[in-house]
This record gives C-alpha cells, structure tokens and sequence, in this order.
C-alpha cells in the first residue's frame, strides 16, 4: 500500500520520516515544497496518477501567523485553493485524505476545551483560510480526516514554542510569558506515530471525520507552561527568570484566541488510543532531544 506525505520538511511531515519502516507493506512517498508543490494541479495529478496513494497525508501548509496578514492570498492559496485540487483529485482516484487544521478556528471566547461540534469563529488570516481547507475538503466528498492540533512542536525543530522556550531557558535568558494565553502541547512525533497506527490498524478507506487531537492533560497557559519546563529537572541549573505578562501586551495579540484547549475525547473513545499527559511527553522529550 502506497501513501504520499505533502509537506516533508516541515516539523510534522519530518516526523513521518521517523515511521517509514515501521509497517512492512506499508511504502511511503515524502515529497518537500519543491517536489510538491501542492498549488499546482499538474504536479498533484501527475504524482497521483504515478503512485496511486490508499491515503494523502497533507502536511504542507502555509503556517506563519504573522505573515499571513499580509500574504492572505498566498496564505489561502496553500491553506484553501489547493485543499480543493487535492480533495478532487483524492476522491477520483479513491484515496483516503488526511489533513491538519488548526485550534485556531476558535475565537477563544470559551472557557473550557472546544469540542468538534463548536461553532469555529478564526480571527487571524491564516485562521479562516485554514477553516476554509476544511470546508473544501467537507464538501468535495472525498474521505477524509482531518484532526485539529494545538502547539505542536517536533524537538528536531526551532519554530515551535516549546523548542523557542528550551532555547531561551538553555541561554540563561529572562522570558516574559502570557498567563492568559492557554492551550494544550502537542508532540508531533507521536502525532504522526498515532496516524501510521491508525492507517494500519483501521484501514479508514470510508470515513469523512474532523477529529481534534492534542496529548492529554489539561489546558495550560504559555507562562505556567514555561514555569513547568523550568523546572525539568535536567533544566533547573539554567538562571533564567520567567515574568507573566498580558497576551494584549504582544502586538499580535488579537489574531490569536487567548483561549484554544481542545478536547481529545471524541479521538480517544473512537480509536482507544490512550496518549500520555503532554507533560510526561515533555520531560521525555526534553530528556532524549534537548539536553
Ligand atoms: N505548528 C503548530 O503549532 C500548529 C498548530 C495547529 C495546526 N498546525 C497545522 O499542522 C500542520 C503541520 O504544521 P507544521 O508545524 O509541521 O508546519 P511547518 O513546519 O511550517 O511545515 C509546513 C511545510 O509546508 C511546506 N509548504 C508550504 N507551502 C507549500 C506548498 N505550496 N506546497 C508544498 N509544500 C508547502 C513548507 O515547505 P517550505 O518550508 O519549503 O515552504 C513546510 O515544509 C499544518 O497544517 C498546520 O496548519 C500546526
């Protein structure tokens, strides 16, 4: 069984390199932005066409928060337009899509963890262009499934927030973090482990499903987030001092929702997947990537 992987270089399509050999009939394809770029109809069809997927795991993305403001058309390209070229050319050849979207499609207007059937309300550009993938993927009628994340970090990577706090803590630097911005760590090499699981365990050819995935645990916010990490212990000689701020203190503020727990439930109880609490993840992978 053959399944192509969009997105290769990135933190979470890196991640799938890790379960290449895991499932002996399973071959996988991993294509970066340059070998697939996922805006270009051709390139899809060709690619497709060639290797005849079971499933698409799509972990190219337009991702930068920030930028997106101002690149909102490139931003929907990648998030939205394409979501449609490949959702179409999924269905004709059979094959099952699996995207990513995330808990950013809440306003953060909620004060417990968002549940699949939340009215999503996105604040920022890359939000509602993100939202929008999904609905192209919905109504294509192709199956698929898309799960919802939140904070994900591959340790292999800089970008993500737990690795941007590792660094900080491990150059002795002060950090000022928000107590009112709270969410749920994901790890992205279990993230993609999980998937592979899923794949081979379920088959999931005849399923059309939004799941929201994040490691268990509860909610928690960026400045008792880095107070837990401090506190690692393979951590703790670092000096650095952690200040809480307001999240309305950062410029960027009002594009991201202070508050986007997930809730896993719906996940767990389908796929009797029973993850760990994110912070027992944490430590161990501060533990075996950061020191
Ligand atoms: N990171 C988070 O905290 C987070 C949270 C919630 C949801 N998500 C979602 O999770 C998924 C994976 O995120 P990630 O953190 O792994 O993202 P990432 O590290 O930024 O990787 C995204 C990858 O997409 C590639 N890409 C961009 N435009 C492309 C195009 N037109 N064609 C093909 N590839 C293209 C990029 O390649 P280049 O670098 O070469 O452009 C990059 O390798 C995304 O759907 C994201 O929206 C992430």
């Amino acid at each position: 069984m053959n399944i192509i992987v969009s997105g290769a270089n990135g933190q979470l399509g890196s991640s799938f390199l890790n379960c290449i050999n895991s499932y002996n009939n399973i071959k996988m394809y991993f294509f970066d932005s340059g070998e697939l770029n996922i805006t270009k109809k051709n390139t899809l069809e060709k690619l497709i066409n060639k290797i005849k997927p079971k499933y698409f795991i799509n972990c190219a993305a337009y991702t930068d928060v920030n930028k997106s403001e101002k690149n909102s058309k490139q931003c929907f390209n990648i998030n939205c337009l394409s979501l449609n070229l490949i959702s179409n050319i999924c269905k004709s050849y059979n094959c099952t899509l699996i995207h990513f979207s995330t808990d950013y499609v809440f306003d953060g207007k909620k004060k417990f963890p968002y549940i699949e059937y939340d009215i999503p309300n996105p604040l920022s550009i890359y939000a509602k262009s993100k939202l929008c993938g999904e609905k192209e993927i919905f109504n294509s009628g192709v199956n698929f499934l898309i799960f919802r994340i939140s904070w994900l970090y591959n340790p292999s990577f800089n970008n993500n927030l737990i690795s941007k706090l590792i660094n900080q803590i491990k150059q002795n630097k002060d950090i000022y973090a928000a107590l009112d911005e709270k969410s749920i760590p994901t790890c992205a090499n279990n993230l993609a482990k999980n998937i592979m699981y899923l794949i081979f365990k379920y088959k999931l050819k005849k399923i059309k499903k939004t799941f929201h995935y994040v490691d268990n645990g509860n909610a928690v916010s960026v400045y008792k987030l880095t107070k837990f990490i401090k506190n690692i212990s393979y951590l703790k000689k670092y000096k650095s001092s952690i200040f809480s701020i307001k999240s309305s203190e950062f410029n960027n503020s009002l594009i991201r929702p202070n508050y986007s727990a997930l809730n896993n439930k719906l996940f767990r109880d389908k796929f009797k997947i029973q993850e760990d609490n994110w912070r027992n993840i944490l430590i161990n992978n501060v533990k075996e990537y950061y020191l």
